[in-house]
């Protein structure tokens, strides 16, 4: 680690009164100077009840954004402009208006994985977390569910009372884990468990000893008398999983499995984003609004 820049954020930090956050995908580095390391879930919760001034949001825009949705009056920087997430790019708000007109009376829960202006269009925001807890929650029996239709189709498959319609988007990361890899890693490592993420193909999930967010996989993984684990989420988690538990054995399922925006974030570009107060994330008010009634009411389900 290149301890130049660690000092640099450090007073860097303290003079602009920031709290550094960052998702597990991040890189190790980013990980280590972070305050506070989390899920999606994890991550809007922690930032929302925050003193600093100003939230660091090392993780893809969608996230950084939704820190600002919930937290209007804190400055919200993201070290990597075009750091983004190709499945929430798959969904447009004018494209969810339109979906929306083919399912009258339906409810729509959107993964968290979304624009600001989708989240707008939305009734309830769910995250990898907290997905079961609120759409089981939730009032309505039918439901428009997007961006990711492995989410959604793992959470429908548990929620059999509601009428659940899928958007088709996808990780593509995610769906570099193929069944075939899966059953032969399987047999490599036989004594292992097989812990993956829901944006995983069903095929995948349904090989699976457990299947959760990524703060969900390192809990298992702690909580579990087992002794070696196949992961099967992107590569980052791995940082924590083997921090957390150095008697353990852990096995990426492949060294492909990287999500390329999340490995933007470096620390000389927090030190830079920390330095110029660059780059603020803003929301017009009225999708702002909107958004947070959707996010607030994840919260609340989610409780
Ligand atoms: P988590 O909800 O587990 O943080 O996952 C977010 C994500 O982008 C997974 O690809
Ligand atoms: Fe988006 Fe997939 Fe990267 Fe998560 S891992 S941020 S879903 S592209």
């Amino acid at each position: 680690m290149d301890v130049g820049f660690v000092e640099r954020i450090k007073k860097l930090k303290q003079e602009r009164d920031a709290v550094i956050v960052a998702h597990m995908y991040q890189n190790d580095d980013v990980q280590a100077v972070a305050d506070m390391v989390g899920d999606s879930f994890a991550l809007s919760k922690y930032c929302t009840g925050r003193k600093e001034k100003t939230i660091v949001f090392c993780g893809v825009d969608f996230m950084a954004e939704s820190a600002k949705i919930l937290s209007p009056e804190k400055t919200v920087l993201i070290p990597v402009l075009d750091a983004g997430c190709p499945m929430a790019d798959m969904i447009t708000a004018e494209q969810l208006i339109e979906f929306k007109k083919q399912y009258p009376g339906y409810a729509v829960a959107t993964y968290i994985n979304s624009s600001a202006a989708v989240k707008a269009e939305s009734d309830v925001i769910v995250t990898s977390s907290n997905a079961l807890k609120v759409i089981r929650g939730m009032e309505e029996k039918n439901i428009i569910f997007g961006p990711d239709r492995n989410l959604g189709s793992f959470i429908a498959k548990q929620c059999p009372e509601k009428n659940i319609v899928l958007w088709n988007g996808f990780c593509p990361t995610h769906h570099k884990i193929k069944k075939e890899d899966v059953i032969k890693i399987k047999e490599t490592y036989p004594n292992a468990e097989l812990l993956v993420h829901p944006e995983c193909t069903p095929d995948v999930t349904g090989l699976a000893d457990y299947a959760g967010s990524t703060k969900g996989i390192i809990d298992y993984a702690a909580a579990s008398n087992s002794k070696e684990f196949i992961i099967g989420t992107e590569i980052g988690v791995m940082y924590q999983l083997k921090k957390n538990n150095p008697d353990k054995k852990f096995y990426i399922m492949s060294d492909e499995l990287i999500c390329p925006n999340m490995k933007k974030t470096t620390l000389e570009s927090i030190a830079d984003c920390l330095e110029k107060g660059e780059h603020e994330i803003s929301v017009p008010a009225d999708v702002s609004e909107k958004a947070k009634k959707a996010l607030d009411r994840m919260l609340e389900l989610g409780k």
